[in-house]
Formats: structure tokens, sequence, C-alpha cells
């Protein structure tokens, strides 16, 4: 079986994770987190969201966590603009990498960004060609790839058609979200075939959510199909909050953990990993959702 050499993490803990959060989480907590994931090495740390503070009020101070964080050398901080009110509000704190986000499902997509697929591509399109003409990177999503909270199974052929559009469209990514965390090995890798036949393996990253347990099963069956880019949140935090019922993403801790005992590069070392899990986890009150970091902390 060929595995990647070297896997590129994208933490995605104080954006996926914390907007789920009921509680503000301070300001200044957030940009203590996002330095110390840095620290520990992630080259990708999704910063936070400019969307509606009135969808996700958590999310309202991105500007003041980007303006407060040390970034580091070579690391990108992006954030979800969901809209050109978003983007704007993005480039006037000069954001160097943007999401967009899709969705494989209609219903999912009205309940996330209130607006159907086609309305969502006629949104994404003129926060692309800006991006791409001021040299800002562009990553997508697409959620439901392997199940819908509303609508239940998603044809494959229908999540390769949102991703394939975005790509045409200038991402130079795009993120597979299990959003619901209902997928298994076998349905992952039918999914990554089909997708594979519109677009390359190497544009393509896998966001699972851990829902049911699947999601380190469903990377490493992903990984033996090429894909080296995998999302995660620190500690587990996580969930979306327009799908009931979806839990945190898979734990970087865990990732890495399972990446490290297979030889896999990314460049991100364990300890300062788990140590922002427990400072996080120490902030919400709670135990991180991380195998790894219970074991490692001698708590589990
Ligand atoms: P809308 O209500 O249809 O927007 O929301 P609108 O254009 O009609 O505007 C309504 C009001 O919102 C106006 O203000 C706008 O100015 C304001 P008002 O006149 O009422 O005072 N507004 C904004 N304010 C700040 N930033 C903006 C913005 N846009 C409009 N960008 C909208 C449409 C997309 C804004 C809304 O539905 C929204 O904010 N949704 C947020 C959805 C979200 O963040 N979901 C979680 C992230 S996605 C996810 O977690 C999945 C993922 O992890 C992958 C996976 O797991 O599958 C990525
Ligand atoms: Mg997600």
């Amino acid at each position: 079986m060929r595995l990647p050499h070297h896997v590129k993490m994208v933490e995605v803990g104080p954006r996926d994770g914390l907007q789920n959060e009921p509680q503000t989480v301070p300001t200044a907590v957030k940009i203590d987190l996002i330095d110390r994931l840095t620290a520990a090495g992630l080259p990708v740390v999704e910063v936070g969201s400019f969307v509606s503070p009135k969808w996700v009020p958590q999310m309202a101070d991105t500007a003041d966590v980007l303006a407060g964080i040390s970034p580091g050398e070579g690391v990108r901080y992006p954030v979800l603009t969901p809209n050109m009110v978003g983007f704007e509000a993005a480039m006037k704190v000069g954001v160097g990498e943007i999401a967009i986000f899709g969705a494989a499902s209609e219903t999912f997509s009205q309940k996330n960004i209130n607006c159907s697929i086609e309305q969502s591509f006629e949104r994404f399109a003129p926060i692309c060609a800006d991006a791409n003409e001021q040299g800002i990177r562009v990553r997508g999503y697409v959620s439901c790839v392997l199940g819908c909270p509303y609508e239940g199974d998603v044809a494959p052929a229908a999540v390769a058609d949102v991703a394939r559009r975005l790509l045409e469209m200038g991402c130079y990514e795009v993120s597979l979200g299990d959003t619901i965390g209902v997928g298994t090995p076998r349905k992952a890798v039918e999914l990554i075939d089909v997708i594979s036949e519109s677009m390359p393996v190497e544009r393509i990253a896998v966001h699972f959510h851990d829902t049911y347990g699947q999601a380190l099963a469903n990377i490493y069956a992903a990984m033996s199909k090429g894909i080296a880019v995998i999302d995660s949140s620190v500690a587990g935090l996580g969930g979306c909050p327009y799908a009931k019922g979806a839990s945190g993403n898979v734990a970087s801790e865990d990732v890495l953990y399972m990446l490290d005992g297979m030889g896999v590069e990314t460049g991100v070392d364990l300890d300062a990993l788990c140590a922002a899990g427990r400072f996080i986890s120490e902030h919400l009150g709670r135990p991180p959702s991380s195998r790894v970091n219970l074991a490692l902390s001698g708590t589990a």
C-alpha cells in the first residue's frame, strides 16, 4: 500500500472547534491557543470566520484575533468567507488566505449559508475572482460528503461536481467534509476514487468529524489513496452549529500520534500540541476529547 511520506496537517480547532462553543471564549484565549499551535509546528491554522455574528457569535472577534496573533514564518492563517461582505472584511485586515464553503446537499446549504448550492457558486465567483487577482489563496470546502443531517445519503457524483467547480473557480485545494462523521473507510475510499477522476489527488484534503468514532480509520483509508492533507482540531474540539449531532473534528493529537507511529512526516511536535490541547480544554472546563492527549497526560 502506498502511503504519503509527508502529510500537511491543517489545524481547524480555533475555527471549526470554537465556533460550536456556547460560551464566549475571550479573544486573548483564542490568540494564546493559536500562538501555541503555531509553536507546535502546524503549517496551517484556521483562525476564524467572517460570517454573520448573528449566525455564529463566537467568530465575531476574528479581526481582533488576527491582529493579536504572532504569525510563524511560513505558517498560513486562513479564515472562512461565505460572501463578499466577509471577503471584504477579511481583506481590510490583511488576510492572506481565505476559505469558501459549499455543500453537496441542498438542505444543508440552505441551513448553513442560507442559499442554494447554485446561489452559493454565484456568491463564490466574485470572491474567487478578486482573491485570485490580489494573490490571495482560496481553499474550498464541501460539506456533507458522506451524509447529510437533513437528506441522509449523498451521491459521490454530487460531491465530485461541487469539488470540481470549486477547483475550476480557483481553489488551490478542496477539503471534503464529513460534517456529521457518518462515513466509514470503504465509503471514503469510494468517494475519493470518484472525485479523483475529475481532479488530482494532491488537491484533495479530508476533513472528518469523529461523531461515530470512524475518523482515524477513514483518514488511514484516504491516505492509502494518496491523500496527504488532513484537517483536524486540537483537543477534538468542534462541530457545526447547523449540523445537529455533529460532534468534534478528529483530534489533532490522535492524528499526529498515528502519523508519527507510521513514520509519516508532519513537522508537528506532539508534546507541544498536547499542551495546546490541555490549555484550551482547561479553559473550557473539560478534558480534551483526544485519547492520545489523555493517555500522554496520565488522565486516561
Ligand atoms: P443571510 O442572512 O442570508 O445574509 O446570511 P444577508 O446577505 O441577507 O445579510 C443579512 C445580515 O447579515 C446583514 O446585516 C448583513 O450585513 C450581515 P443586517 O442588515 O441584518 O444588520 N452579513 C454579514 N455580517 C458579517 N459578515 C458577513 C455577513 N454577510 C452578511 N460575511 C450568511 C448569509 C452566509 C452571512 C449566513 O448564513 C452566515 O453567516 N452563515 C454562517 C455559517 C457558518 O459559519 N457555518 C459554520 C461554518 S461551515 C462548517 O462548519 C463546515 C466545515 O467545517 C466543513 C465540514 O465540516 O463539513 C467548513
Ligand atoms: Mg467541519
